[in-house]
């Protein structure tokens, strides 16, 4: 796989992380959730690529609306949150940009 410096510097800030995000920043990065599905028109029916996707918060939103969603995070506890927020969603551990499988 190739990284960037960048990308060595994002791994490492958000390895083991997920739990702490989930209770504090996660909430606040939900608030326009509603309104950014809204304006991509997201509904039953939409395929939706959630890249970052954290603990899941914009994939559960959503696949609620009855959107097929694959959910890609290159952090293994953030998919595992995601995981217990979106079953129904298919989840891909990769890093971008190489998008290169890390897991
Ligand atoms: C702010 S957090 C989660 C944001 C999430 N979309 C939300 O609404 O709460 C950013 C996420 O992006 C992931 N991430 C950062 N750089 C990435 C990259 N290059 N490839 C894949 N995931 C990346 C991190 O692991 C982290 O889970």
């Amino acid at each position: 796989m190739t990284t960037t410096g960048f990308d060595a510097h994002e791994r490492e800030r958000w390895a083991g992380r997920a739990a702490a995000y989930t209770r504090s920043f996660a909430r606040w990065c939900a608030y326009p959730v509603g309104a950014l599905l809204d304006a991509a028109g997201v509904g039953a029916g939409t395929r939706l690529l959630d890249l970052g996707t954290g603990p899941g918060t914009v994939a559960a939103s959503a696949t609620e609306r009855g959107a097929a969603v694959v959910a890609v995070d290159a952090e293994a506890s953030m998919l595992a949150a995601a995981r217990r927020a979106v079953p129904p969603a298919r989840l891909v551990r990769a890093a971008l940009p190489t998008c290169a499988t890390v897991g």
